[in-house]
């Protein structure tokens, strides 16, 4: 066991436990985080997808001590209830979503995508999103939701969106 300090969603919280713990492991048991999931566990599915400096990971393969120190994002660090990230919106808006399981690497991945690619094309993003699949029937609406986010994130976008109102 060693003492980590890790940066979450803008906090600091210091753990207490074994540097080659996977970070997701600590996410969910020591700080009652539930938005990153455990699917395969052998950083295949996504389902555990958080962002560090940006970058969207697989915290069930990434040990905790690697990102000590660094600004660490859960889906939980996106918006709030009252006041939702513009793809946590749009995913709502799409009503894209179906087993649950599968929707945090999706718009985790999808976020830290956009973030680079703001203008990213559909193609461009679909081809970002091709390690995180919806493997039942919400693919195709789980893309019109990030391409909905992507308009909505941009001046062009939402000035194309007033002028289609
Ligand atoms: S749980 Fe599948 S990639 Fe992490
Ligand atoms: S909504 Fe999760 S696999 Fe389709």
């Amino acid at each position: 066991m060693s003492a980590i300090n890790l940066k979450v969603n803008g906090k600091v919280h210091a753990v207490d436990v074994d540097p080659t713990t996977p970070l997701l492991y600590v996410l969910s048991d020591d700080l009652a985080l539930n938005g990153p999931k455990f699917g395969c566990g052998l950083g295949q599915c996504g389902a555990c997808t958080v962002i560090v400096k940006g970058q969207a990971i697989r915290s069930c393969i990434t040990p905790v001590k690697s990102v000590e120190g660094a600004e660490i994002t859960t889906l939980e660090g996106l918006g709030t209830f009252e006041k939702p990230h513009p793809l946590q919106r749009a995913f709502i808006e799409e009503q894209a979503a179906q087993c649950g399981f599968c929707i945090n690497g999706v718009i985790m991945t999808a976020k830290a995508f956009l973030d680079k690619n703001p203008k990213a094309s559909e193609p461009e993003i679909q081809q970002a999103m091709s390690g995180v699949l919806c493997r039942c029937f919400t693919n195709v609406r789980m893309l019109r939701a990030i391409n909905r986010a992507r308009d909505g994130m941009t001046t062009e976008g939402r000035t194309r969106e007033a002028a289609a109102k």
